[in-house]
């Protein structure tokens, strides 16, 4: 049978696994610079976490993995539902100091069209802090990700910004959307059909009517935006300027997700051959869902980076992933040395040191060989005749001398070439 990866999942070899680690130590990293703690949560829910009543997204109701029998259970499309259901469930707005700052890194399952920079399979970094709204943390939230991106070498970036306003602005403003587009929604795709009974707002996110002719004398939620709503927008803002971190205002930005009020925001690649799968990473502020998972009325701000993404844009911006890191000692044997090569090389790792150590009946040039594509520093070796003396050889490929130790003397001699 010649099996592959599933459509829209992908293997990560070992030499991309590297690339991952150095990336995942820099998240953790910069996570921690900001108080925030990591949390871990199933990857699989109930599905109800995801489908919440109404919902008019996308990724709730064309996206989902969804199984079970007489439970319906689904693969997490997106990290933030699961924190906030785990808070709750904890009541750790009794326990924790709030904001609560939590962070997480993993899969995410989306049954969407696979191509370039979108996955089935994808993983996300993301975090989500909960309990105090406030723009001037909006603000800090983003610049968090900005230091991600710039941490990985990336500086073709912008970061678009709007808000949403509070729920009576957003109401208004749907209102007007909806009787905006009633006539002219027959030309318009069955999404859009379905959106503007939904949430008409999400018509602006429409990427088949993108270019609709009604997009652009759609009404501007500025037009509808609260005293109160338009000032928290301008205070984020005024933390970024305070910042230095660069923005524009777009004022068609409403994401893909259903759960967001006042500020949403997405930093985009502006590399050209970034395509349409520009977004690195985009969140915003959410006012109600800690109480849909029955907490108290606390308000959350969060964002998600798609890490296939950052990855690929450090690669083309030309980052500097480590090397391979290289094997500290080759143990070759010669001649009939039975067990003397495993119990040198178990020696060398109790030491601390990485060891190989060559088992099979192998030519001397085969194992120097080895030896050499391991890029070894050391190569030991352990010779039939030495070994009856208690010794072997012990070559350094770096300053490529060799010389005969004790056996009881090659960690000694290892530590010394160290300093
Ligand atoms: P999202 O915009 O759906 O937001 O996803 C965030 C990021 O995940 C995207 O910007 C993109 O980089 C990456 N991403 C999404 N779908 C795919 C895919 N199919 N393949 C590859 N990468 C993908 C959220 O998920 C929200 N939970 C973010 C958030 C946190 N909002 C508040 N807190």
């Amino acid at each position: 049978m010649n099996y592959q990866t599933p459509r829209g999942t992908y293997d990560i070899l070992p030499e991309d696994v590297r690339k991952w680690h150095d990336m995942e130590a820099k998240l953790h990293r910069i996570a921690a610079l900001y108080n925030y703690e990591e949390i871990r949560t199933p990857y699989f829910e109930d599905t109800g976490v995801f489908a919440r009543e109404g919902d008019s997204s996308d990724m709730v109701n064309k996206e989902m993995y969804s199984f079970g029998n007489e439970d319906s259970y689904t693969l997490r499309p997106e990290g933030t539902a699961g924190v906030i259901r785990a808070f709750d469930q904890h009541k750790l707005y009794g326990s924790m100091e709030l904001p609560a700052r939590f962070y997480y890194v993993g899969p995410m399952f989306r049954h969407e069209r696979p191509q370039k920079g979108r996955q089935r399979q994808f993983t996300q970094f993301g975090v989500e802090n909960i309990g105090l709204k406030d723009p001037y943390l909006d603000a800090e939230t983003i610049a968090l990700g900005i230091d991600i991106v710039k941490s990985m070498g990336i500086s073709s970036v912008k970061v678009c910004i709007n808000t949403l306003g509070d729920d009576a602005s957003r109401a208004a403003y749907n209102t007007a959307l909806k009787e905006y587009f009633a006539p002219h929604i027959d030309t318009m795709c069955p999404d859009c059909k379905r959106r503007l009974v939904q949430n008409p707002l999400r018509i602006l996110d429409c990427k088949d009517d993108h270019d609709h002719p009604a997009m652009k004398g759609a009404p501007k939620l500025r037009d509808y935006l609260s005293e109160e709503s338009k000032t928290y927008f301008e205070e984020v803002l005024k933390a970024l300027d305070a910042m230095g971190i660069p923005y524009e205002i777009d004022e068609r930005l409403v994401r893909g997700l259903d759960y967001y009020t006042h500020t949403v925001f997405e930093v985009i690649s502006t590399r050209p051959e970034s395509g349409a799968q520009a977004t690195i990473f985009g969140g915003g502020r959410y006012d109600h869902l800690v109480e849909y998972f029955g907490g108290p009325e606390l308000s959350g701000m969060g964002f998600a980076i798609g890490l296939e993404r950052l990855l690929a844009l450090a690669g083309e911006d030309g980052y500097a992933f480590p090397e391979k890191p290289r094997t500290d000692v080759y143990v070759i044997g010669l001649g009939n040395v039975g067990t003397a090569p495993l119990a040198i090389a178990k020696q060398v790792r109790d030491a601390g040191y990485s060891a190989v150590a060559n088992f099979a009946q192998r030519s001397l040039k085969a194992q120097f060989k080895s030896a050499d594509r391991l890029h070894a520093r050391y190569i030991v070796i352990a010779g039939e005749e030495e070994l009856k003396n208690g010794t072997v050889n012990i070559k350094d490929t770096d300053a490529k001398t060799q010389e005969t130790v004790a056996v009881n003397d090659l960690i000694k001699t290892l530590k010394e070439r160290e300093k």
